[in-house]
């Protein structure tokens, strides 16, 4: 597959997500090893972050063209015992349910990642949960992390799709998730790749179970160096 990228453009970088998504959803996995084995080459890997949102989250960038107008590729990697819980009940900030500046994919390429979808509803409903809305400002985007209470909501009940290895998800900017893993099932960890689309929508948008969030930065965003990013995709490169 890798000669194909080629054919296709010598610089991965210049290719369109519309064009990336394609392929990679031809097939997946395929995709997922050409692209890691390319980033271990050539990739830009030093916006990778540990602890990236949360603590024992991952994120390795393989390829950013974003602002060319072209795509982000990373790999999200979970530690088991992190992703555990979707609301705090103390109103501390965790990876709960969120919406998108851009269109994204999903492929799972080890473990099961449990997509968590649900939608905002005009009116409640008997079964709707109460959340409460926040504008958030991302510290990997604006240096500094800030969430801003908007209004409470009413929500679908969650639904959760499980995605494993070989399968793939995609989702519009607008719309709601987040991602659980089953710790049961991480022995190793769960790994995904996120294919990210160009900033299209303004409004970041989290959620929360209580009228106000607690944000704390302490351990999180630690950058990396391409020394460390590269043993982490060998390992997985050893498991896909
Ligand atoms: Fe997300």
């Amino acid at each position: 597959m890798s000669s194909v990228f080629h054919k296709i453009h010598p610089d991965l970088g210049q290719l369109s997500f519309q064009w990336m998504r394609a392929l990679a959803l031809q097939n997946p996995l395929g995709f997922a090893r050409t692209m890691i084995r390319e980033a271990m080459k050539n990739g830009n890997l030093v916006k990778s972050l540990k602890n990236c949102h949360v603590k024992g989250l991952d994120s390795y960038v393989l390829y950013d063209s974003k602002k060319e107008g072209g795509f982000m590729l990373r790999i999200f990697f979970a530690y088991p015992g992190s992703l555990d819980n979707i609301y705090d009940r103390n109103g501390n900030f965790i990876l709960g349910i969120h919406n998108h500046r851009f269109d994204i994919s999903f492929i799972p390429i080890l473990g099961a990642m449990v997509n968590v979808r649900t939608e905002i509803l005009p009116n409640p409903t008997p079964e709707s949960t109460r959340l409460h809305e926040f504008s958030f400002s991302s510290a990997i985007l604006n240096g500094a992390m800030s969430a801003d209470y908007q209004k409470p909501v009413d929500a679908t009940p969650l639904r959760e799709d499980v995605l494993m290895p070989g399968m793939h998800a995609t989702m519009k900017a607008e719309e709601l998730h987040t991602v659980r893993i089953k710790n049961s099932e991480a022995t190793e960890g769960v790994a995904w790749i996120v294919i990210e689309g160009p900033d299209i929508n303004p409004d970041s948008l989290i959620y929360g179970t209580k009228e106000k969030l607690t944000l704390n930065r302490e351990e999180l965003y630690q950058t990396m160096t391409k020394e460390e990013v590269i043993p982490r995709l060998q390992w997985l490169m050893e498991r896909i």
